[in-house]
């Protein structure tokens, strides 16, 4: 039986994220839902669940966090997470609030995977910002093997992903 995906993401910065996640989305056949607060996306029937957006003060947006809380997943599903950061090579960290979510709810995350993003907060911007271009055609590919490695991954901890290689 096929594997239903969804992927749900939160981009406010550059649309860096939203990148990614359409690139994700693409190649793994998954459904794309961009957060919206006043309307939680359903996750009944899904396998498998993306849930990324950028880095905001050392976390994924608030808004995914809150959702990946008290969201009903489907009886057995995995999840996966993603995001851009200004720093990606402290994804462990970033990643911390929101993989505490999933694991409030006893969901198995298949793997992990943060990207460098076009970055103009606070001082990076007083110098032109970081990660020109970021992501390009490099990290959209990553993203792309990425996701399709999560969808042919057997349970939990299959593949684990931080940062590039
Ligand atoms: C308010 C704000 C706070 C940020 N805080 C961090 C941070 O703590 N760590 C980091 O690595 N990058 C940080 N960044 C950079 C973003 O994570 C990065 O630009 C990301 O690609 C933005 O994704 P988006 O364009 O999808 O919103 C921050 C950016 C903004 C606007």
């Amino acid at each position: 039986m096929r594997m239903r995906t969804v992927i749900v993401y939160k981009s406010l910065h550059h649309g860096n994220t939203k990148k990614i996640a359409e690139a994700m989305a693409d190649a793994c056949n998954a459904d794309l839902v961009q957060l919206d607060e006043r309307k939680n996306p359903g996750l009944q029937g899904y396998d498998l669940v993306g849930l990324g957006s950028g880095i905001y003060q050392s976390r994924h947006h608030p808004s995914l966090v809150a959702f990946a809380k008290k969201a009903h997943f489907s009886e057995g599903a995995r999840a996966f997470l993603f995001s851009t950061a200004g720093i990606p090579a402290l994804a462990g960290l970033w990643h911390r609030p929101l993989r505490g979510a999933l694991a409030q709810q006893g969901i198995p995350i298949a793997g992990e995977l943060c990207l460098p993003g076009y970055d103009t907060y606070a001082i990076f911007g007083l110098v032109g910002g970081i990660n020109r271009g970021r992501p390009g055609d490099r990290e959209l590919a990553r993203a792309r093997e990425f996701a399709s490695s999560m969808v042919t991954a057997q349970g939990a901890g299959a593949q684990s992903y931080t940062s590039e290689r």
